[in-house]
């Protein structure tokens, strides 16, 4: 890693080449007009198994995975990490398949009706323990999607909540089980993950890190800054800045770009799922650079999840500049037009295209 200064401030870093660890690409029309944002500035992506229907199966796996390659432009090099969507209907036999066809990198957990395409989820992730077993055996990490879904439970207490009534039982039941607690949103997930087990880690996402949740009523129902988990309070946004640029292994990127068309997002029941996968690299820099960590940028990007998964380090470079970049009002997602994150604004870093 390199880091250019210009009278005290960094102007330009140049990192071992990131991975995003939670990402969403959907498919069809929709996935050849977004992945190439990832294919630019990501070498590797874990790719998110809910689409509808979802992913559940190695041979689904497998042809979702030959309907991204061909999406990667001729220039890119771009690997996906498969996933499969764990249902009541999973196997021990699913599991040991997905071992053998060194194809999947992990099973992702929706609690059912808690976002997205999580019809199809799990009610009761204890139904699973025989699959989970399987997991732990097998070493293939649990991705999950940390939220309750009891009606009683507030809606920005959904992820507190799941840590007692749900992972730590999981983690006391399956201490050698990888679990990942996705795109984590509060200071309580943070201190979970950092007292808890070395088989324990969390991805931090670049929004849940950029605004608090008044970002959902600025001047208005922002149906853009809408997804799941919620944004939560300053305190807890400030709590996942110093987990990120902690330094500590076991936090690293996971973007949860999640693109969904303009049209269903301003709708009276509009999606939940914000798009950041345009500028992804560049919002972390500019996290980075204002908390004056911009040199632990490359651990969190670049190393600390491959570590995790078990999986080598990146070889080539990635480099970004300080100075604007010019995020339009609009993209075009294929199947309609999208509002990307930050629209119409700019983001302080720009990517300056691969060297070294
Ligand atoms: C995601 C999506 O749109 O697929 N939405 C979101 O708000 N993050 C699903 C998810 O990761 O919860
Ligand atoms: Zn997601």
């Amino acid at each position: 890693m390199h880091i250019d200064t210009k009278d005290g401030i960094p102007v330009r870093l140049v990192m071992t080449e990131a991975d995003d660890w939670h990402l969403h690409v959907r498919d069809g029309a929709l996935l050849g007009a977004v992945l190439p944002d990832t294919v630019r500035r990501f070498r590797r992506a874990i790719i998110m198994p809910n689409l509808e229907p979802p992913v559940t199966t190695v041979a689904a796996a497998r042809a979702y995975r030959e309907r991204i390659l061909a999406c990667v432009p001729r220039d890119g090099r771009f690997t996906p990490l498969m996933t499969l969507y764990l249902t009541a209907a999973t196997t021990v036999g699913d599991i040991e398949e997905a071992a053998d066809s060194g194809l999947i990198a992990a099973v992702k957990y929706y609690p059912a009706g808690a976002t997205t395409n999580s019809r199809q989820g799990v009610s009761d992730i204890r139904q699973c323990d025989a699959v989970l077993g399987a997991m732990e055996r097998f070493d293939i990490p649990l991705l999950m999607h940390g939220e309750v879904v009891d009606p009683a439970v507030d809606a920005f207490a959904r992820e507190e909540v799941f840590l007692e009534r749900v992972l730590t039982p999981l983690l006391g039941d399956f201490p050698r089980l990888r679990v990942v607690m996705e795109h984590i949103t509060t200071a309580a997930a943070v201190a979970f993950v950092r007292e808890g087990p070395r088989t324990l880690a969390a991805t931090l996402t670049a929004h849940h890190m950029l605004l608090n949740r008044n970002a959902l009523f600025e001047g208005g129902i922002r149906p853009h800054h809408y997804c799941r988990p919620l944004l939560q309070p300053e305190g807890d946004r400030r709590a996942l800045v110093a987990a990120a640029i902690s330094g500590h292994p076991r936090f690293f990127l996971g973007t949860d770009s999640a693109p969904h068309p303009r049209f269903a997002k301003e709708s009276a029941c509009g999606c939940a799922g914000i798009y950041t996968a345009h500028a992804a690299l560049e919002l972390y820099a500019e996290i980075f650079a204002d908390a004056g960590a911009l040199d632990r940028l490359e651990g969190f990007a670049s190393h600390f999840g491959a570590d995790f998964y078990g999986l080598p380090r990146n070889t080539g470079t990635v480099c970004l500049e300080r100075g604007p970049l010019q995020v339009p009002q609009t993209v075009s997602f294929g199947v309609g037009e999208g509002v990307p994150f930050r629209a119409g604004m700019t983001v302080d870093w720009h990517l300056a295209g691969t060297a070294g």
